[in-house]
């Protein structure tokens, strides 16, 4: 797998990225985390809550994986993410606090649905390398941590993948996968099959478990 997942890698011109052992992380507390999380539920604690202008949902974070969490923040701390109300978010969370949150929303690691519904289309073809054919994951540990997408809202991959096809959302392993994804309606597909798997990702309402 990590062999192919080079190959993926070379193919798509990103030699810099980094694959193999994860980054040791300061374990977070998820006790901490959870009362850390407070102002966040305003918007990632209701169901289908939309952004405005662009309008796309707000992402689901409920057990999605806390190396991811941590990267997503520190990224838009860097500004690698542009998003004016996270970065704001994010800039008022240390290291520590991250870490914690990340600690919380993931909870207990997630069990991995093995299922794939409906056939795969060729545009996500390359995807399963990182991402699992369904998108809930592969075994092999990678760095940086691929996010689940099983199940995560359509318009939000949506344009998290049109804004790593533009370079607006920075990532060396995304902005070349994006390439491979030729037009909005290749997009869409990509977006359409992830969302619609089975997926251990929730909402974080202040009652998720
Ligand atoms: C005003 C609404 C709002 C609030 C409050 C908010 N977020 Fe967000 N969050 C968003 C939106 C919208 C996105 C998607 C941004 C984008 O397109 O990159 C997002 C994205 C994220 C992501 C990336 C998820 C992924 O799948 O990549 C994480 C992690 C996150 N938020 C954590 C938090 C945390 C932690 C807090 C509280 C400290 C918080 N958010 C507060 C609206 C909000
Ligand atoms: C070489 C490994 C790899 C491959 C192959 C790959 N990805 Fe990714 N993907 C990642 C990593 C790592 C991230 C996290 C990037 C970041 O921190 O912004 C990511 C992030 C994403 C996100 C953002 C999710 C969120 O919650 O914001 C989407 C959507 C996505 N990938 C879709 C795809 C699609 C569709 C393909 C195939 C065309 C693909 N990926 C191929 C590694 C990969």
């Amino acid at each position: 797998m990590l062999l192919r997942m080079t190959g993926w890698v070379l193919l798509a011109g990103v030699a810099a990225a980094t694959l193999g052992a994860p980054r040791a992380h300061a374990a977070g507390d998820p006790v901490l985390g959870e009362k850390k999380f407070y102002t966040c539920y305003g918007c990632h604690g209701v169901e289908n809550y939309k952004n405005a202008y662009p309008d796309y949902s707000v992402p689901k974070l409920r057990h999605q994986h806390a190396a991811y969490i941590v990267s997503a923040l520190k990224e838009y701390q860097s500004g690698d993410r542009p998003h004016a109300t996270m970065h704001a978010q994010a800039a008022s969370l240390s290291s520590q606090d991250i870490e914690d949150i990340a600690a919380y929303l993931q909870g207990p690691e997630p069990t991995k649905p093995t299922k794939t519904v409906g056939s795969v289309p060729p545009q996500v073809v390359q995807c399963g390398a990182c991402h699992g054919e369904n998108g809930s994951g592969v075994d092999a540990p990678l760095d940086p941590k691929p996010p689940v997408l099983a199940g995560q809202h359509a318009d939000y991959i949506e344009q998290a993948l049109a804004a790593y096809k533009s370079g607006r959302r920075k990532n060396v392993v995304m902005n070349g996968m994006a390439q491979l994804l030729k037009t909005d309606a290749d997009i869409k597909i990509a977006a359409e099959y992830f969302a619609h798997q089975p997926s251990p990702l929730a909402t974080a309402t202040t009652s998720s478990k």
